[in-house]
Formats: structure tokens, sequence, C-alpha cells
């Protein structure tokens, strides 16, 4: 079904990169990615990439069993990422699919990571798509604060939301660690280090350490995380009830975390979602016109309105590397 395909999109666009994450597991991040995917690649140069180096399975939910490339051949074979893209049939859809050879993989070397990072930045499609794996380690967060947008996706049960709230925790911290890193200004950064104890909790706070410490730098750090727009969807919503939980998570992080989240929508629970993942059955093509499929193609619409109205600048600096310098912002959170 897959076959590789090369560079074949115009080498001039700059499309979207949307990443789907969240911090805990099974909420239906790939199911998510793989039909937002497969929506818009209707309309849509498409690459989705499998992003979870721990536990690869978004081509299951594309309904693909034989995979020739994946992204193994682009960490160990020094393929390149567009080189893995693997077209779906005749659509307009490409897949970088993990596979069992990236399993362990959740301690991938710091400058294969980069590479990847900065290729996956590079990629040539309309829409690039990534799918994160769960937890709030930076295999994850790392994928989550380069994209566009990033979307995290949550169920309706308090376990869901707290792990939200500490993704998107995790994730502001890190980028604003990053941000120091591109402004050079990293004497914010060891005075985290000597006030570890003392860091607040809330974001603002530290927002407030670094305007006494340093009043030019922190407007520009807190530009930054103005840009950062994560997004929430509540997923296998059964009562109308459930879908008031992702506007009250974007309010406790707006009054937190100093990031303006967004809630996009909700998706409705459907059992028949898994029985196309048990016979490799794309959901939403097979069912276009279900609840479920028309809360991801109405949330698909809503991505493509966010992306063109506000696009963030190039956080392309080196992230830490995480052997020889460890995040002392995310230890002392
Ligand atoms: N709206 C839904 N209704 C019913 N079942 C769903 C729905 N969304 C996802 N599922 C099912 O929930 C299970 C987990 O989904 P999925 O693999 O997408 O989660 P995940 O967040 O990617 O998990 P992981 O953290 O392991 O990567 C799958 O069996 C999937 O079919
Ligand atoms: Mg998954």
């Amino acid at each position: 079904m897959l076959s590789p395909v090369g560079s074949v999109i115009n080498p001039e666009q700059k499309g979207y990169l949307w990443a789907v994450g969240g911090g805990k597991g099974g909420t239906g991040k790939t199911f998510v990615s793989a039909n937002l995917g497969l929506h818009l690649s209707a309309y849509l140069d498409v690459t989705v990439i499998d992003a979870d180096l721990g536990s690869p399975n978004l081509h299951t939910f594309l309904g693909v069993k034989n995979r020739n490339l994946t992204l193994a051949d682009f960490l160990y074979r020094r393929l390149q990422l567009e080189q893995v893209a693997a077209r779906m049939g005749h659509s307009k859809l490409r897949l970088v699919s993990g596979s069992s050879d990236t399993l362990g993989l959740g301690n991938l070397e710091h400058f294969r990571k980069q590479r990847l990072l900065r290729q996956i930045q590079e990629m040539r499609s309309a829409v690039t798509l990534l799918d994160i794996g769960a937890g709030t380690h930076f295999n994850c967060v790392d994928f989550f604060i380069i994209a566009d947008v990033g979307i995290l996706v949550i169920n309706p049960e308090p376990a869901s939301v707290e792990n939200a709230y500490q993704f998107i925790r995790a994730a502001t911290l890190r980028l604003l660690e990053n941000s120091i890193r591109k402004h050079k200004i990293q004497h914010l950064l060891e005075r985290i280090g000597a006030y570890r104890q003392e860091v607040p909790r809330s974001i603002h706070g530290l927002l407030e350490l670094f305007a006494k410490e340093d009043p030019g730098s922190a407007d520009l750090l807190a530009g930054e995380l103005e840009q950062f727009r994560p997004c929430l969807v509540v997923n296998k919503v059964r009562k109308d009830d459930d879908v008031v939980l992702g506007r009250c998570v974007a309010d406790l992080v707006n009054k937190f975390l100093a990031v303006r989240a967004e809630f996009l929508g909700a998706i409705p629970f459907d059992e028949q979602i898994d029985a196309c993942l048990r016979c490799f059955t794309p959901y939403v093509t097979s069912h276009p016109y279900s609840q479920a499929a028309c809360a991801v193609k109405l949330i698909a619409e809503r991505l493509m309105t966010i992306s063109r109205d506000g696009r963030r600048s190039s956080l392309m600096v080196e992230p830490a590397d995480e052997e020889a310098g460890r995040t002392e912002l995310l230890r002392s959170s």
C-alpha cells in the first residue's frame, strides 16, 4: 500500500506544523492525529509522522500493515525524513511510520533528536502532523513545542485533566528555557538554578522573578509565551457535561501558566473506532458522517483558522542537551 516518495511538494512552500500530545496514555492522540491527517488530505498535502518513539502505532490507525521505510531508516541509515515519508496509495497523505526498531528510543541521543526536530520543521507539506507519545519527558515535550500549534487530547476523567495541566506546564517551562537560550540571556537560567527551591509553581510567579532580575528580558520571554498556543480536545465524550471540561482546563492554564490555551472541540465516544482499528480500516473515511468524524472535521477547520491567523516565529534553537546539562527549570518545578 505504501510507496516511498521523494520531494514531491513545492520547495518554496512552508506549511503548518501541528503536534498532538498529552500527559496521559490512551486518550486518543493517535486516533486524532491519524484522522485529522486523513480528513485534511482530501484537499491538502499532508504528512503524518509517528513521533511516539516508545510505542509507535500511527500506521495501524491509517490501516497500514506493511511498512518498507520507517523512522529507523532516517535515524540510523542517514536517509532524509522526506525520503522515508511514504505516500499512501494515490492520496495526498504521506506517513513517516515508526517501527519496532525504534522501540525503546525513549532516550534518543541528543544529536539524533536534533536532526529529527530540524527535518520535521523543514517538511514540505501543507500540513505536517506529529503524533507524540504519552508523558512529560523531553522526548515528548520537545516535539510539542516546535509546532505552530500543539494539540492536547484529554479525556473526561480527573487524572487526564491533571496530566494535561502538568503537560502544558512542562512544555511552557521547556519553551522558556529554549527562549532563554535563543535570546542568549542564560543568566536567568543561572538565577533560577540558585533560586531553585524558591521558584513558585505558577509561571506568572516565575515571570515576576525574571522581571525583578532583568525587566527587558522578562518582556522578551513573555512575548515568546504569548505565541505558544496549546489547544485542547476532549475525546471519548459520553455526555454533555464532559464538553465543559475542555473550557475548564483552558481557563486553568490561562490563569496559572501564562499561556493562552484554546478549547478546540469535543469528540464523542464511538465504539466503531476500536472496531475499525481491529480490521485496519481508517475511521474517518469509512464513517464519514458519524458524529465523531464530523467532530474531527470541525476541529480540523478550527486548526486551519488558528494556523492562518497567527504563526509562531521559529524556535529553531538548539534545545538543551539533556545528557550534558539537565534543565534547571524543569527540575526546580
Ligand atoms: N472517540 C473515541 N471513542 C472510542 N474509542 C476511542 C476514541 N478515541 C480513541 N479511542 C480508542 O482508544 C484507544 C486509545 O487510542 P489511541 O491509541 O489513539 O490513544 P493514544 O493517546 O495515542 O495512546 P498512547 O498514549 O498509548 O499513544 C484505542 O483503542 C482507540 O481506538
Ligand atoms: Mg498513541
